[in-house]
């Protein structure tokens, strides 16, 4: 039986029984309930004209985040709190500090990005509780939206005076309430247009559901699958939603590792992983996609999707992380590297979902970096993609673990490079020898974002700078300097 998608928006719960399924939360904003403030740019996730703030509670506590509500689809709300720009004004109809200092510093002119970059800068004033950010702060906040009038130092400047102006406080209980009121124990279904929208609650019923439904497509942040929606006009037939399962938004430290569940967010998941590798993943987690991409988007979707340019398998695969699936035949354990069959081929078979990712975590013995190599620093897709995990004894060489993205048709090992460095010492004459055999491991492809001779030249300088920062007499090993040579 159908149950309604019921969402918190404006004062009210509202409750949705007709929408498509695979309705955005701006189609529905935009033209059911006729909330215009919130506008479409690209419709894919990279302008951040129609960002929102989302409320939901994740094991009990409240969340409030920044997305791109053009992505995400409007069953996905179910549960949660919806915030448009509309819900900024406040009640004797003064500006909101965000949107006053906005404009006291000239942030606006045409203003059709305006409305994005105000739910931006109120997701970091809700999540800083109106204390003043730092500049990187500022910026990572900012990441997801472009604004083609303005220039960007007016909006850095509204950023720093929003804090100064009289803080108007938001009441998280009684949001927390209104939310626990319409909160779901177990698996709710919503169908509408001949279309099914399943919303697991335990990692019981996501077993069940999927083993009853194999050819329904699993969605988890939505931040690739609503680009098939969007742009590729794909149907998606029934969909099992995994945002909606607890049990799959933890992370357990263990045995050396982390296991980091299907539903755990990135920006969650490179938060954490950033407290165990501040210096190799930081520029990793700034640089992946923007910040309303990374609140939405999950380390579970990253890894399941596997694109051969995604970001966070080259350093995943050079750990020696594993991948945990699951179906109704129990758990299976893979190295990362094994899931990776052919360009979107995975040893995943009928019925079973990604369950958790278990990263291991720093040793002494092993020196790690990784880099990404882009036309600019935020929301950009790789061009290279690089990670270099050795195990070192002295300065002899245990085991190197090399891995490339946007190299070849799957994240991929360099094995013979690997090969060629086992057993031996760290030393210029055996990089070089390895650098030489990348040539045989990989035949990358020309395309928009590099030619294949960019893509090698630039793949072999790269172990050649790890080389650089890693050698026994490494001129560049402190951490100031690789911290300041990844960004550059
Ligand atoms: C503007 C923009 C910028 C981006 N920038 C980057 C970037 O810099 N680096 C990068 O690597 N990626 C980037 N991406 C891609 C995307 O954000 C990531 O791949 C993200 O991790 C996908 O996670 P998701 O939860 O949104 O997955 P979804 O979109 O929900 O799903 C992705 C795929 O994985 C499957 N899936 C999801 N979860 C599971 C599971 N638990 N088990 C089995 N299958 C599952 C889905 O069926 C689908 O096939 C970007 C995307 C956008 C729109
Ligand atoms: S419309 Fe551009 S990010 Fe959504
Ligand atoms: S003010 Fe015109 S796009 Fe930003």
């Amino acid at each position: 039986m159908s149950e309604p998608i019921r969402f918190y928006y404006r004062g009210a719960v509202r409750e949705v029984a007709d929408a498509s399924p695979t309705q955005t939360v701006l189609q529905h904003l935009r033209e059911e309930l006729h909330r215009t403030g919130t506008k479409e740019g690209c419709a894919e996730g990279d302008c951040g004209a129609c960002t929102v703030v989302i409320g939901s509670l994740n094991h009990g506590k409240l969340e409030l985040k920044a997305v791109n509500s053009c992505i995400q689809l409007t069953p996905t709300l179910d549960g949660k709190a919806l915030f448009s720009v509309e819900d900024l004004q406040q009640a004797d109809g003064a500006l909101h500090p965000v949107q006053q200092a906005m404009v006291e510093c000239h942030g606006s002119q045409c203003g059709f990005c305006t409305p994005g970059f105000v739910m931006s800068l109120w997701g970091m004033y809700l999540d800083k509780d109106g204390q003043p950010a730092q500049r990187r702060e500022i910026d990572d906040c900012l990441s997801g939206n472009l604004c083609r009038c303005t220039g960007y130092r007016p909006i850095i400047e509204a950023a720093r005076r929003m804090t100064e102006l009289p803080k108007v406080e938001f009441d998280r209980a009684a949001l927390s309430l209104q939310l626990r009121a319409i909160e779901r124990d177990t698996a709710s279904t919503y169908s509408a247009r001949g279309q099914n929208f399943h919303a697991p609650r335990t990692v019981d019923e996501l077993v069940q559901l999927r083993a009853a439904h194999p050819a329904a497509t699993l969605l988890a942040g939505s931040t690739d699958v609503g680009l098939w929606v969007t742009k590729q006009m794909r149907e998606l037939g029934d969909i099992i939603y995994l945002g909606q399962v607890a049990a799959l938004k933890t992370m357990v430290e263990a045995d050396g590792r982390l296991e980091i569940g299907a539903g755990v967010t990135l920006n969650d998941a490179y938060a954490a992983l950033c407290r165990h590798y501040p210096r190799q993943l930081t520029d990793m987690w700034q640089r992946f996609a923007s910040l309303p991409i990374r609140n939405a988007g999950t380390l579970g979707g990253n890894v399941a999707n596997g694109s051969p340019i995604g970001d966070s398998m080259p350093w995943l695969i050079a750990l020696g992380a594993d991948v945990v699936l699951r179906g109704a035949g129990g758990q299976r354990v893979l190295p990362l590297e094994a899931f990776y069959l052919g360009y979107q081929n995975k040893d995943i078979r009928e019925g079973e979902f990604v369950e958790a990712v278990r990263v291991p975590l720093p040793r002494a013995d092993v020196r790690f970096h990784t880099y990404k190599l882009t036309k600019r620093f935020d929301q950009d897709i790789s061009a290279v993609c690089a990670a270099f995990a050795f195990t070192f004894d002295g300065d002899t060489i245990v085991e190197a673990r090399i891995a490339f993205g946007g190299m070849a048709a799957t994240p991929k090992r360099a094995a013979q490079a690997e090969a060629a460095l086992n057993g031996k010492p760290w030393s210029e004459a055996n990089l070089s020898s390895a650098m030489a055999m990348l040539a045989l491991d990989y035949a990358p492809l020309s395309d928009m974002r590099a030619s294949s001779e960019y893509r090698m030249t630039a793949a072999q300088n790269l172990l050649r700078r790890y080389w650089f920062e890693t050698r026994a007499d490494a001129p560049l090993a402190n951490d100031a300097v690789n911290a300041f040579a990844c960004r550059a």
